[in-house]
This record gives structure tokens, C-alpha cells and sequence, in this order.
């Protein structure tokens, strides 16, 4: 059986075929309305959400399947004290597919190891977001009709975003592409990262300065300074706006930059930035449903 945990699993070659069927999808969705009829897809988010659980549940009813699940820790068992792997063992016998987040780094992992049934890692603490890769896949590939060659740049908390390091385990396996991480020294890649990519000659710089790097760019990822994985307010409240992108920086950039942000958004992005043509994080939250879909059917091998 298999599930989708972590980012490195998401080879040019797999994210290719699925980016393929996320277009066909938008292209042909009377083509998909009973592809997964009579199935059941559970949500269970010990965190909160909005994009990523709403989209996976649209994902699955526009497949013609259901969803069941829960929105909150304090909803479900664990409030009580139960373990993910015995909530596992026992929705795997009310689901045929599930979609876990969770604050703590490798639940989803922990939660394969114990179900019968497809998992997928909607976040795990500050670690891992696979399924936004896909989303955030199928955005740049719409932009810039490739995937390789590209320079990235990914700005804020490179620390505890767990989409950025989902990010750069997939984007570090096509060719060519170059990672420019801008972020204040306290909230910089982990180690284990940076010293992967530095271990697989992938290109990449390190700086502060957003104004001068942004120039270079074809991406430009922002991302909100994640608050609940500080350990005290205090830093939270010093770093939580040293970037934020306004019309002024944005004048440095190139034409065809995508601005991408997983969202959601706090003061990162000023919206003065929306109605920009290089804005494109709310088609990137919506190209979010067609990939879940292409992921679900994937998993319960329902590709046609
Ligand atoms: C992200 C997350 O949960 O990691 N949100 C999302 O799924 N789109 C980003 C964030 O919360 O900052």
C-alpha cells in the first residue's frame, strides 16, 4: 500500500504524471464526477486548517466519494489521551483513505506504520506539508510551463515552515534549479536540510536582504512567521514582520515572477500586492482541490 509523507517521495517523474492529471481535471471535470464513488475519504486535523482540509474534502465529494472525520484535537479521542496509532487502527475500518495533520513531527509517519489504509501528511508540526508541494507544483508549472531552471526564492520562517522544506526536498531534484533562502539568521533552514542539499551539490544561497535577492527571482515563496512553534512570544513578536512585500520591493522583480504564499497570510504580503498579474497565491490555494484529486485517485489506484 502506499501513502505520501514526506516530499522526497515526490520525484519529477511522480509529480509529473499527477500534475498531468490535476490538468486534465480542470480540463475534463465532467470526466471525474464518479471516480471514486463509494469511497471514504477521513480527515482527521489535530490542527488547524482551512485550505488544506476543506480542499481535501471537495477533492474527494467531487469525485462522487464521502468524508468523515474531525477538525480539532479536542473534538476527537485524543483530548481523551489516545494514541494516533490506535485512532489509526480504528478509523482504518470506517475509511478507505485518510489525510492526517498533526503538530507533532512524524505522525504521519507513525500513522502509516499502524493503518490498513492510504495515509497522507497534511502537515506534520514544523517538519513536512507534501500535499502543498503538489499544490505549489502545479502552480509554477502553469506559470512557467517547467519545473527546472528556475531560481527560487523562499522568504520568512525557513525555520518551522514545514511547506518550505517540503518544497525544496521535491524542487532540489529537477535540474538546474537554484534556491535563494531569505529569512533573519534565528529562523534559517535546519541543519539536516542544508546539509542535504549541500551533500547533493543543489545550488543555494543564504541572505537577509530580500530587496537586492529578489531581483533574480522566478518564485518568489513568502511565508508567515510560524508562531505556534515558538517557545516564548517575545521572538515572535521581534520577527514576525522583518519581510514583508509591498509594491516598492516588488518593483525590483521580474516580470513574470510568481509570488507564491501557502497562506494564510498575516502582514507578509501587503494587499496591495493582489490585483498584480505576478500574485498568484489564491489560484495556488485553488489549484489545491484538482491536485488532491489526482492524489486521492492515485492512491486508491483509480487513474484511469
Ligand atoms: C500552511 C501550513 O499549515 O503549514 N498552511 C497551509 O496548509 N496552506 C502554512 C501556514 O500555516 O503558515
Amino acid at each position: 500500500m502506499r501513502h505520501l509523507i514526506d516530499a522526497k517521495t515526490i520525484t519529477p517523474e511522480y509529480a509529473g504524471r499527477l500534475i498531468a492529471s490535476a490538468e486534465d481535471i480542470i480540463n475534463n471535470p465532467q470526466d471525474y464526477t464518479t471516480k471514486c464513488k463509494g469511497k471514504i475519504l477521513a480527515t482527521l486535523f489535530y490542527e488547524p486548517s482551512t485550505r488544506t482540509r476543506l480542499s481535501f474534502e471537495s477533492a474527494m465529494l467531487r469525485l462522487g466519494g464521502s468524508v468523515l472525520g474531525f477538525s480539532s484535537q479536542d473534538s476527537s479521542s485524543a483530548a481523551k489521551g489516545e494514541s494516533v496509532a490506535d485512532t489509526l487502527r480504528v478509523v482504518s475500518g470506517y475509511a478507505d483513505i485518510a489525510v492526517i495533520r498533526h503538530h507533532k513531527e512524524g505522525a504521519a509517519l507513525v500513522a502509516s506504520l499502524y493503518s490498513s489504509i492510504p495515509i497522507i501528511n497534511a502537515g506534520d508540526g514544523g517538519h513536512q506539508h507534501p500535499t502543498q508541494t503538489l499544490t505549489d507544483l502545479l502552480t509554477i508549472h502553469s506559470v512557467h510551463k517547467k519545473l527546472d531552471n528556475l531560481t527560487i526564492g523562499l522568504c520568512g520562517d525557513l525555520k518551522f515552515g514545514r511547506t518550505v522544506h517540503s518544497l525544496i526536498e521535491a524542487m532540489s531534484q529537477y535540474k538546474n534549479n537554484k534556491f535563494v533562502l531569505v529569512s533573519p539568521q534565528e529562523l534559517i533552514i535546519p541543519d539536516y536540510l542544508r546539509e542535504k542539499m549541500l551533500k547533493n551539490n543543489v545550488s543555494f544561497t543564504e541572505t537577509e536582504d530580500l530587496k537586492q535577492s529578489i531581483k533574480d527571482m522566478d518564485i518568489l515563496y513568502m511565508t508567515r512567521v510560524q508562531r505556534e512553534r515558538f517557545f516564548n512570544e517575545e521572538d515572535y513578536v521581534r520577527l514576525k514582520d522583518t519581510y514583508i512585500l509591498d509594491k516598492q520591493k516588488l518593483s525590483n522583480a521580474k516580470e513574470n515572477l510568481a509570488v507564491m504564499h501557502p497562506l494564510p497570510r498575516l502582514n507578509e504580503i501587503s494587499t496591495e500586492i493582489d490585483s498584480d498579474p505576478r500574485a498568484v497565491y489564491f489560484r495556488q490555494a485553488h489549484y489545491g482541490r484538482f491536485i488532491r484529486m489526482a492524489l486521492i485517485m492515485d492512491l486508491l489506484e483509480e487513474v484511469k
